[in-house]
């Protein structure tokens, strides 16, 4: 009887989230459906992490060197091939290479890659590197060495202004 009445509240919240979210734009952390980020004091270089759906979320401000080592990579050195165009593009098709939004983890087994802290190493391609196994990923998140099969995944996100953005 206890536990039934517990499911319920757990169901009550998850429907009454999205009038939540409607009127507190600015939280930053959920366990469920969407999260919104404020992405304005991340400076250029620098990195995020954001707890989504019990996941990892890694937001990176690239520098004008990461975009441009992405861009400039060919698709056929890409075990999955996918353009740096395509990953940072949110779902009303606009494009802002300045923010790779991924979630992080590692496509081999599932650890949280390195490099999203500072000091971090990024591993050989710059971006970031799983010391599990040795998966390294580029500056797109795109994997290039290692077990690792798929690159880090681009959940669906949207920004709603230049400077927030919501995830799911
Ligand atoms: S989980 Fe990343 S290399 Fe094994």
């Amino acid at each position: 009887m206890v536990a039934t009445g517990a499911l319920g509240a757990v169901g009550a919240i998850a429907v009454a989230w999205p009038f939540i979210n409607n009127l507190n734009p600015a939280a930053d952390t959920l366990a469920l459906s969407s999260v919104e980020v404020n992405v304005q004091p991340i400076q250029v270089g620098q990195a995020v992490t954001v707890k989504w759906r019990g996941k990892p979320l890694f937001i990176r401000h690239r520098t004008e060197e990461e975009i441009k080592a992405a861009e400039a990579v060919p698709l056929s050195e890409l075990r999955d091939p996918q353009t740096d165009n395509s990953r940072v593009t949110d779902s009303a098709k606009k494009v802002r290479p300045e923010w790779l939004i991924m979630i992080g983890v590692c496509t081999h087994l599932g650890c949280v890659p390195l490099g999203n802290k500072p000091g971090d190493p990024k591993g050989p391609f710059g971006g970031w590197f799983c010391p599990c196994h040795g998966s390294a990923y580029d500056t797109s998140g795109r994997i290039r060495q290692g077990p690792a099969p798929k690159n880090l995944e681009v959940p669906s996100y949207l920004f709603t202004s230049d400077t927030l953005v919501r995830v799911g």
